[in-house]
């Protein structure tokens, strides 16, 4: 083979290793804290390099790191181009990056584009500019309505709750679609444009392999007046011409941003939190000529069923099929409440899963409502089956160790925006899955730092502690290891067959190299056979799959 094939070879696997990638999730500010001050930091994540190693994952995707003043856990940034300050440095950084490369694990960034933080330079000159400037021409002011424009613009909510409208010293209003310190930025500017695809380019130069694109869906707006009204908003369909939502328009953004992205080697990846109506619509975000890959959000919000779980994978996997990206599969991340938890909750029926662990939550966690062990145990059959799919799946940090939902958070300690502003869709607000991992068993916040963790960890952490399960073959973290170990040989082609078990609360899916995935939804075991002994990884006892489990059948052995 000569040199140029060679290269050629290599660059297109290294080019498509998005496609099948196991990325976790890590949120900075809840992993590791390396200088004690409570809040996890960069150089925390360098100190547990090896631990991420060791979970055998192929990226890690950062939620924002940058100056914030928390207002939103780090989604309100004040400057995109930085590190905050009490998460390290930019040189800090670097050699994160480095020490993740170095052991063959890729770094994803998010970019939250939709709103900065009013903190942020343009919107502190914007407010000092007073109305009718430049600077207010970045974001979206409007005067009041009313007769002496003291009433919003419009009745629009926040997702956060309360109006979608703050108003300023001198009198005008500015849009923000979470909370007011998180001020809606006018994506008809060229100057705005201008600057992500800098900030793009300033992170891709250092080394970043991707991005995650915060609420994806939302930076075009069409705000001709006169403004509609939240009930003639609901009116209107989401075809691409929604004033706010899905705009078609966004992907003239996502096309420029592909562009900067496909002058590095490999070009860089962007993953697209799109929560949008239908997978069609999804798809256009996934597209090759945009970001190329988005969040599939059907299985984090469906229960733990056969029929549901079915369903959603067929159609997501005709979905990529058809647009050429690849399938993402997700049961966890930063806004809802752990998977562990949700299903050991009463199954609801329909797609209700994270609205069920919300409502608990809400509810002040009562245990009567929830059964732990179970939640556990079908945490494990999902996530394995999971790992089994065609695509790439997302891990939430703790989800290894089987961590559940922290509900007994006081009131004073909460953080989450969303609490404080009543929001309605996550009842408690999102702290719960959000608090500090337990490292050991004992010591200061469980090892996650030498001072006290910026959420109160509950005392079962200890249980769950990373010191604790590496060294129990048994445990979550030892099955995880173990199946990101396995998925390596697994996933190969992005196709499956299903395989009727006759029963319709068990799936058993075929890959096309003979590995074949089991999961047991149903309450009576399944019998396997003579297959039972080609069973790899999962639980199985006198030849059944139990219920509420999973078991990896390895090709070759199968008789
Ligand atoms: C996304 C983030 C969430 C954040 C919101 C506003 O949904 O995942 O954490 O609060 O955007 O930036």
């Amino acid at each position: 083979m000569t040199d140029a094939l060679l290269t050629e070879t290599r660059d297109e696997t290294t080019a498509a290793w998005w496609r099948q990638a196991a990325v976790y999730q890590i949120y900075p500010r809840s992993f590791a804290d390396a200088n004690g001050d409570g809040l996890g930091d960069i150089p925390g994540i360098v100190s547990r390099a090896d631990y991420l190693r060791d979970l055998g994952i192929d990226a890690v995707w950062l939620s924002p790191f940058y100056p914030s003043a928390l207002a939103d856990g780090g989604y309100d940034v004040a400057d995109y181009r930085n590190v905050d300050p009490r998460l390290g440095t930019l040189e800090d950084f670097d050699e994160m990056v480095a020490a993740l490369h170095d052991r063959g694990i890729r770094v994803v960034v998010d970019i939250v584009p939709n709103h900065s933080s009013d903190l942020h330079e343009w919107f502190q000159e914007a407010l000092a500019a007073g109305r009718g400037s430049a600077a207010r021409e970045r974001y979206i002011f409007r005067e009041g309505s009313g007769p002496d424009g003291s009433e919003p613009p419009t009745d629009w909510t926040a997702a956060f709750g309360g109006s979608a409208w703050e108003r300023v010293d001198d009198g005008q209003w500015f849009l923000h679609s979470f909370a007011p310190e998180q001020p809606d930025l006018n994506w008809d500017h060229p100057e705005v444009r201008e600057d992500f695809l800098k900030t793009l380019r300033f992170w891709s130069d250092r080394g970043v392999d991707g991005f995650r694109i915060d609420v994806a869906h939302m930076l075009t707006k069409d705000l001709t007046e006169p403004l509609p009204s939240t009930a003639e908003l609901e009116l209107l369909p989401h075809d691409g011409n929604h004033p706010l939502h899905d705009r078609d328009d966004v992907h003239e953004v996502y096309a420029e941003w592909r562009r900067v992205f496909d002058e590095y080697d490999p070009p860089r990846t962007a993953v697209a939190e799109a929560w949008v109506s239908t997978p069609e619509r999804r798809a256009k975000y996934a597209s090759a000529e945009g970001l190329g890959q988005a969040f599939n959000f059907d299985l984090l919000v469906a229960d733990f069923d056969a029929t549901q779980f079915r369903t959603i994978i067929t159609d997501n996997l005709a979905q990529s099929q058809a647009t050429g990206s690849s399938t993402t599969w997700v049961l966890s991340n930063h806004d809802v409440t752990r998977h562990a938890t949700r299903y050991g909750l009463p199954q609801l029926g329909g797609r209700t899963g994270a609205k069920q662990g919300v409502e608990w939550v809400a509810a002040g966690g009562p245990e009567d409502q929830l059964d732990r062990e179970r939640g556990l145990r079908r945490a494990h059959a999902a996530t394995l089956l999971l790992l089994g799919l065609p695509g790439s799946t997302y891990l939430y940090q703790g989800e290894e160790l089987g961590l559940q939902e922290v509900a007994e958070i006081s009131a004073e300690q909460r953080q989450d925006p969303a609490f404080f502003r009543g929001a309605v869709f996550d009842g408690l607000g999102r702290d719960g899955c959000r608090v500090p991992l337990p490292w050991t068993a004992s010591g200061p916040s469980f090892g996650f730092g030498s001072g006290e963790a910026h959420l109160p960890q509950p005392d079962w952490f200890a249980e769950s502690a990373v010191d604790v399960e590496a060294a129990d073959p048994s445990s979550t973290l030892s099955l995880y290891r173990e199946a990101l170990r396995l998925r390596r040989e697994l996933q190969t082609d992005e196709t499956l067959e299903w395989i009727e078990t006759g029963r319709p609360d068990v799936l058993r899916f075929a890959r096309p190299n003979g590995w074949q995935i089991v999961t047991n939804f149903g309450t009576e075991p399944f019998d396997l056979g003579t297959d039972a002994a080609d069973v790899v990884l999962g639980s199985v006892s006198g030849g059944a799959v139990p219920a509420d489990s999973t078991v990896w059948i390895a090709p070759g052995l199968i008789g």
